[in-house]
């Protein structure tokens, strides 16, 4: 079993971690990062609050996939018991399979904030602190907390927040370099995550503009950080992962997917939803249109793909652009 003590070794054997991404980060978005090198995935983040309703649609968030060894779970909410009375049930419901729960401090939605969840942590560091406490005293897996790098545009307050956590009893943190009130506006300050580095002796793990291995690296490289999380760049494009743990081990960069590579897991995604709960076949509008970005013929395929409704209508249309794709020589081009 792991120990605050041992921790920092798990977390340097899982350096490449896929972010919680409320509405995508699903069980077959999450095995499809895990084929491709993912260490870790997070599952979407879930309400204490709904939990604590015992909310059938929360718990479905909390649904495993078949091909899952582990995954992260983050809640969010503002009341320390509720969060560790909904830990407790956590750790229940998920068994061996759960590795970390995370506290979302860094949500920035207003619907969030304006509750006192998510990035609002960051204005009250004593009731983050509190939080933190009690989640780390109800279980006995890691606990983890995702923070901005601050809630106002402008102030930096995530070393002395994790400063605070970590006293607190976290067991790592994760750094996303804007503040809550910059969304996703500008590039990602990487030089927060070296000054929570340096402010902690916790594991710390970087996030905010990881978008391949070159990436990866060299902000392991600027800012001491012992492990990456990666969101938007894992949209349509699981193959993120194996780029970056080629980097991380020095190894060649693998071939990007050729188009028909990518047609083919838009395919198998589609089926993989469909196969995991039918009426989960939405979410493919959106994923459809991540892994057509780039592709020629993008936005024709887009829109067709958005026209579709069941699953028979994904396999015509991916059907068709795979032989538009052949009929302009692009199969094997990468
Ligand atoms: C669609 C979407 C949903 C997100 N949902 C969550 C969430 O549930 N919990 C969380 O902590 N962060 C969430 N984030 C923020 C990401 O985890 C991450 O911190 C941010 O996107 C910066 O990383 P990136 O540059 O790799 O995208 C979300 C981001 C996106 C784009």
């Amino acid at each position: 079993m792991l120990t605050r003590q041992t921790f920092p070794a798990y977390v340097a054997a899982h350096r490449v971690v896929m972010a919680p991404m409320a509405g995508v980060t699903d069980p077959v978005m999450r095995q499809l990062a895990e084929e491709q090198g993912a260490d870790l995935a997070f599952c979407e983040m879930v309400s204490a609050k709904g939990l604590s309703y015992a909310n059938e649609r929360t718990e479905d968030l909390l649904e495993v996939g078949p091909t899952e060894r582990e995954v992260g779970v983050q809640l969010f909410g503002h009341d320390p018991a509720v969060i560790a009375d909904m830990a407790r049930r956590v750790v229940d419901l998920l068994g061996d399979t759960l590795a970390v729960i995370d506290i979302n401090m860094g949500c920035p939605a207003r619907k969030i904030q304006t509750k006192g969840d998510g990035s609002a942590l960051m204005k009250d560091p004593d009731l983050a602190a509190r939080i933190v406490e009690a989640a780390a005293r109800a279980v006995a897996v890691p606990v983890t907390a995702k923070m901005r790098r601050g809630f106002y545009a402008d102030e930096e307050t995530a070393p002395e927040l994790a400063r605070r956590l970590e006293d607190a009893g976290a067991w790592a943190l994760t750094v996303h370099g804007r503040t809550a009130q910059q969304m996703y506006r500008g590039a990602a300050d990487w030089g927060v995550i070296a000054r929570v580095k340096q402010a902690v002796s916790i594991p710390v793990i970087g996030n905010g503009d990881v978008v391949d291995g070159a990436s990866a690296r060299a902000m392991i490289e600027q800012t001491g950080c012992d492990a990456v999380m990666i969101a938007r760049a894992a949209q349509g494009n699981p193959w993120v992962f194996a780029d970056v743990k080629a980097a991380l081990a020095g190894a060649p960069a693998p071939w990007p997917p050729a188009p028909l590579e990518r047609i083919a897991c838009a395919r198998r995604h589609a089926h993989l939803l469909y196969e995991w709960e039918p009426r989960a076949l939405v979410r493919m509008r959106k994923q459809a249109s991540w892994y057509c970005k780039g592709l020629p013929g993008a936005s024709t395929a887009r829109g067709a793909l958005n026209r579709c409704v069941t699953i028979d209508d994904y396999d015509r249309v991916i059907d068709a652009i795979e032989d538009h794709l052949r009929a302009i020589g692009m199969e094997g081009d990468r």
